[in-house]
């Protein structure tokens, strides 16, 4: 199998075939991700959360979000990889923004970055997209400024909020991105965005009447136990089975049951006598 391209998503988006998106941040994930048929993985800042047990996202690094981005594409290789682009790694200037841009495409072999923010980030899209790199927006719940909207709260509930992030995708798209994702919004603010914009559009929370969905695979699979965003939809409980899996273990350490003789090395043959010789 050859690695999805952006042009195979707007591929699918013209047959109107949805497109399966998936947050995840390590090897193996990446691996099983791939064997399921995703067809991209985000390498999101909600590590900070998931993987590092941090608050929120604000304090996830460039660092960070590279070496676990390198990772996934060793488990992904044929996979569409989007980068997320931390808190402070594109806010501060043009040129910082593209320079950490690139180093996804140059250290992690990622295919796109995606950046949060709508008319207020365009100019870096801009700025990102002319040097090349395939960006995705991002808006709605934008968690990096999710101490300005007041937490983790749907947006666009009101008409003239709603109004105002639809100008948010007409700014992200003109300004260059070739995809977009719109966070915890109604419904009816998904569909408007998506039927005034060429560019795929994805969903987190903001209905079906788009071109695809994404979650993290932390909360469909019930490992990241902090909280639950209304619109994930769970699997799996692994927090049960692996917390089970250790308890097992521990009691057969504990009761002597592990090691068993199938665990353990044997000698070379004849060896075993000569080496009690050698014993005092
Ligand atoms: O960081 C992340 O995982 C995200 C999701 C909300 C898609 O941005």
């Amino acid at each position: 199998m050859s690695r999805k391209s952006l042009y195979d998503l707007y591929q699918m988006k013209a047959k109107g075939e949805k497109i399966a998106w998936l947050t995840l941040y390590d090897y193996p994930s990446a691996q099983f991700g791939q064997a399921a048929g995703l067809d991209m993985i985000l390498v999101g800042d909600s590590l900070g959360m998931c993987v590092y047990g941090y608050n929120g996202t604000a304090a996830v690094t460039m660092e960070q979000c590279l070496g676990h981005a390198e990772a996934v594409r060793r488990g992904a290789p044929d996979v569409y990889l989007v980068g997320d682009l931390p808190f402070l790694s594109y806010q501060t200037s043009e040129a910082e923004a593209v320079y950490n841009a690139g180093m996804f495409l140059k250290k992690a072999d990622a295919d796109a970055v995606k950046l949060e923010g709508g008319v207020r980030v365009a100019n870096r899209v801009k700025a990102i997209s002319e040097a090349g790199i395939a960006v995705c927006g991002h808006i709605g719940l934008t968690p990096q400024s999710s101490g300005q909207l007041g937490g983790h709260k749907a947006q666009g509930r009101t008409a003239e909020a709603a109004k105002l992030i639809l100008e948010d995708a007409w700014a992200i798209e003109k300004a260059g991105a070739k995809l977009l994702l719109v966070e915890a919004v109604p419904p009816e603010v998904t569909e408007a965005i998506h039927r005034t914009l060429s560019i795929p559009v994805l969903g987190i929370g903001g209905g079906g009447a788009c071109d695809g969905q994404v979650l993290i695979l932390s909360d469909i699979i019930g490992q990241f136990q902090a909280f639950t965003p209304k619109f994930v939809k769970k699997y799996a409980n692994v927090a049960e089975i692996i917390t089970k899996a250790i308890a097992e273990y521990v009691r057969d350490v504990k009761d002597g049951q592990f090691p068993a003789a199938e665990h353990t090395y044997g000698m070379l043959p004849g060896e075993a006598e000569k080496f009690r010789q050698m014993i005092p």
